[in-house]
């Protein structure tokens, strides 16, 4: 037999020498090992560092986040300015329309706007090191979520053992990670806050429903109108999450036959955002059409629309009968476009691969989607996760993994929701939420999703048209091992010169013409801005 001479990569050898790394915590990956004969296979070996690209942000004001903001006339208005730099700061805005202020100290703009329009405000923030300012657009309209939202959901860190205190120090923590003067605003409650009939947990227990047939939350969330009185005092917003059956996916009640009821009492709760499960409406819908499937859809979607304040809906039924082909105009902002990313932790890795590139090459999902509706892959599967043991781990996904999975993410405008556990960010996982030109990928005010623009054997190329005419590109590996991945303009639609900007590095790579290639690690990405070279 022919011997075979077998080459190990040191798959970190290829991220930037000189840039910030840590360990905390340890990430172990499978080092790519290829073979002489051309084939390669996957060992576990060597060690992929986590290494930090986010360069930190300046010191002096810097503005970030979403560039426009949708709210229906009449409705309370909540929205924080971000930004970045050292505290104190002071805020300013000009041209704020009637009916709003903000508060100079912490930047948080609050009033109900009455009449319908278009306005164009100017954000100003400066502190003792400098200033900054930024246009922003207030669309007072029907249209809600005119950017992907971004937030924190509960579900994959603390799943059943959810309480309002966890809620709290979740909302307390988005202020003091910082993450939200990089845009996060909606700290998101799922499952498990409602009663769980015929549990022996007194906790989970109480009556199910008022004497008007409103839901009660149970014990673990003793006051929801003060919960969420917090979240909003700390200028975020607050989300709620429930089942068209009478049972959640855990178990618990759901809104079958209370649809108005419970929607008038999310309402009155004060809540912003409902994401709205299938569980056990299985059993009441005939059949699979597309008419079953969408009408518990088109039912919490018209009852939302006559609330007096926003809820943004999020459609979680896992994609079935092509929901983003009807999402959207049964009333939803946002709709699963796959089953669970997490349900196995093991697999995520797996369900990364599959439901984000593949759901969404196969479905050609570009084509759908846009300002007020988005596709969701489900959330950000980072930091410390439940293992469904018992216990919070790391996350199982490498460090390039995770590169890809924020960088896929932006590339499909896909809500920005973290689901591991916000009180324990290490610098790594921090590093990765806090991008500001990561997420300018997923915000930019165009909104239209990318696509697939190439592909051969395990090297994708996906591109994002931007308002300003750029293209934000992911040249990706799935391969085992490090690989160059091309981009070649006929793919693109370019011309000409165009200058390169490695958008995690936040670092221009030059101009180049005709192709732009560049090494990327096993499971790893290399996310750049093309512009037209200006004459
Ligand atoms: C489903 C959803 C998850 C989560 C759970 C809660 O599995 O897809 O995101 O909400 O239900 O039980």
């Amino acid at each position: 037999m022919k011997p075979v001479h077998i080459t190990l990569i040191i798959l970190a050898a290829s991220l930037c020498r000189g840039d910030q790394s840590t360990s905390d915590p340890p990430r172990w990956a499978m080092a790519g090992v290829a073979d002489t004969s051309g084939a390669s296979k996957a060992v576990s070996a060597s060690r992929e560092e986590a290494v930090i690209l986010t360069p930190p942000p300046p010191r002096a004001p810097r503005i970030n986040g979403a560039k426009i903001f949708g709210v229906r006339p009449g409705s309370p208005f909540l929205f924080t300015i971000p930004a970045t730099g050292d505290r104190p700061m002071v805020f300013a805005v000009e041209n704020l329309p009637a009916g709003l202020k903000m508060d100079a100290q912490t930047g948080q703009i609050s009033g109900v706007v009455s009449s319908r329009g278009e306005y164009t405000v100017t954000f100003k923030a400066s502190n003792a090191l400098g200033r900054a300012e930024r246009k922003f657009k207030i669309v007072c309209g029907d249209t809600l979520a005119l950017t992907p939202h971004m937030g924190w959901n509960s579900w994959y860190v603390w799943e059943n053992h959810v309480t309002d205190k966890i809620m709290r120090e979740a909302a307390d923590a988005m202020v003091a990670s910082g993450m939200i003067n990089h845009g996060y605003m909606y700290v998101n409650i799922d499952d498990c806050w409602s009663v769980k009939p015929g549990s022996k947990d007194p906790s989970l227990g109480g009556e199910l429903r008022d004497a008007q047939g409103k839901v009660n939350s149970n014990r673990r969330f003793p006051d929801m109108k003060a919960l969420t009185d917090y979240i909003h005092s700390k200028g975020l917003k607050a989300g709620i999450y429930t089942s068209p059956g009478p049972l959640t996916c855990a178990g618990h009640v759901g809104a079958y036959g209370h649809e108005i009821q419970d929607a008038e009492r999310f309402a009155e709760w004060g809540f912003d955002f409902l994401k709205y499960d299938w569980c056990s409406y299985g059993k009441i819908a005939k059949n699979k059409s597309r008419g079953e499937l969408e009408k518990p859809y088109r039912l919490i979607g018209d009852i939302l629309k006559k609330q007096p304040r926003d809820i943004v809906l999020n459609l979680c039924q896992y994609g079935m009968g092509s929901v983003w082909e009807w999402g959207q105009e049964v009333g939803g902002h946002s709709w699963r476009t796959a089953g669970d990313l997490g349900l196995s932790f093991e697999g995520i890795a797996t369900a990364l691969f599959r439901d984000g590139f593949d759901v969404y090459s196969r479905n050609e999902l570009h084509k759908f989607g846009g300002p007020g509706a988005w596709n969701d892959p489900d959330y950000l599967l980072l930091g410390y996760l439940s293992n469904w043991k018992g216990a919070t781990a790391p996350t199982p996904l490498t460090p390039n993994e995770q590169y890809t999975h924020v960088s896929l993410w932006c590339l499909l405008a896909a809500p920005l929701i973290f689901s591991g556990d916000i009180t324990r960010l290490d610098a790594f996982t921090l590093s990765l939420l806090t991008n500001d030109e990561v997420i300018e990928v997923d915000q930019d005010p165009l909104g239209k999703p990318g696509r697939r623009a190439a592909k051969e054997d395990n090297l994708e190329v996906w591109a994002k048209e931007m308002e300003d005419g750029s293209k934000a590109v992911g040249l990706f590996n799935r391969g085992e091992v490090e690989a160059r991945v091309t981009v070649k303009w006929p793919d693109l639609g370019l011309r000409g010169k165009q200058t390169v900007r490695d958008l995690w590095r936040q670092k221009d790579l030059g101009t180049f013409e005709g192709q732009f290639q560049t090494s990327v690690p096993r499971h790893g990405v290399v996310l750049v801005k093309m512009a037209a070279l200006a004459h």
